[in-house]
């Protein structure tokens, strides 16, 4: 039987707006498309994970509104279990999220609302859950001593640690010794190591100056390229995999980190993980949204086993 996942961090109600740019200060520009739907880095997460058939929980702060249905109704669907603190004074947050129509990139703008208020104490009082949980995923759309606290409490007890140090923001020295995997994609990698990151090379370059700052493992998510698995005795590059044309690629890293951190609790080895978050990311771009992108385990491991072949 796998163990479950528990992860900490964010909710919001994505608002995406697909035109073909970004309007300028000032400027009033017509859309071509918009959707609303669930997102928040650690919610997809969460989701992508419980998708897969994986016991997962999620540790969070929701207002009391619409989008908080909207989160509860989404985790009920796919069977995410909600630590959710209700936080009647503030409100659900939600994103921007630009769309380019042509290529499918994006830019957002995250406001975090209730979430911006976990706090240390939060965590705490979920520090059984944490303990019980075999893997245990964070990121950075909450405050940051929530994510420390929590990683603590992981590491303490034995549960493996992945943070996405996403979005990036500089890091306290004492939070890599409590990542097994630390998993930047290429901008918060350049962001934490100083290093520019564009070809292989600098990757693997950026991804040892995280394991010098203590991490045990670094996992550097480069987009089209799949991602680079680092250890203390190996580099390893997986190439990216797709399902088909690319649709959206927003939440292809939290795919990623979900499908990585559910693989892990089955029991795959760290490289048959990254591989799997890889096929998992690959069916999640050929879909519109974050979220509701998120493959069953069926169709990630249809995926993942043709990247064998
Ligand atoms: O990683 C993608 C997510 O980042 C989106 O769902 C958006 O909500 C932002 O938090
Ligand atoms: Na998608």
């Amino acid at each position: 039987m796998a163990g479950s996942v528990v992860v900490l961090g964010v909710f919001v109600a994505d608002t995406a707006y697909r035109a073909d740019r970004q309007p300028a200060m000032g400027e009033t520009i017509l859309g071509l498309g918009f959707k609303l739907g669930p997102g928040g880095k650690g919610s997809n997460q969460a989701v992508a994970s419980a998708k897969l058939g994986v016991e997962t929980h999620f540790i969070t702060r929701l207002g009391v509104d619409t989008f908080a249905d909207m989160a509860n109704d989404t985790w009920r669907q796919v069977g995410v279990k909600s630590a959710a603190i209700a936080t009647p004074e503030s409100y659900t947050g939600a994103a921007y999220i630009f769309v380019d129509d042509k290529t499918g990139d994006n830019a957002i703008i995250v406001a975090p609302g209730a979430a911006a208020l976990i706090s240390p104490g939060d965590i705490d009082a979920n520090a059984g859950l944490i303990r019980a949980a075999s893997v245990f995923v964070t990121q950075l759309e909450q405050p940051i001593d929530a994510a420390i606290r929590a990683l603590r409490i992981a590491r303490d007890a034995g549960v493996t640690t992945v943070f996405n140090p996403a979005p990036a923001a500089e890091l306290p020295a004492e939070i890599y010794a409590l990542c097994d995997y630390v998993t930047p994609n290429e901008t918060e990698a350049e962001a934490l190591t100083g290093m520019p990151v564009e070809s292989l090379d600098d990757a693997r370059a950026a991804a040892a100056a995280l394991l010098a700052k203590g991490a045990r493992a670094a996992i550097i998510t480069l987009g089209k390229r799949g991602a680079l698995l680092q250890t203390q005795d190996q580099s390893i590059h997986v190439p990216a995999v797709s399902a088909g044309p690319v649709v959206e690629t927003t939440g292809a890293g939290d795919a990623f980190n979900g499908g990585f951190a559910a693989a892990l609790a089955k029991g795959y080895s760290p490289l048959e993980a990254v591989k799997f978050g890889c096929a998992v990311a690959g069916v999640s771009v050929t879909r519109a949204g974050t979220a509701p992108s998120m493959p069953s385990f069926e169709e990630a491991m249809a995926l993942y086993q043709a990247q064998q072949d």
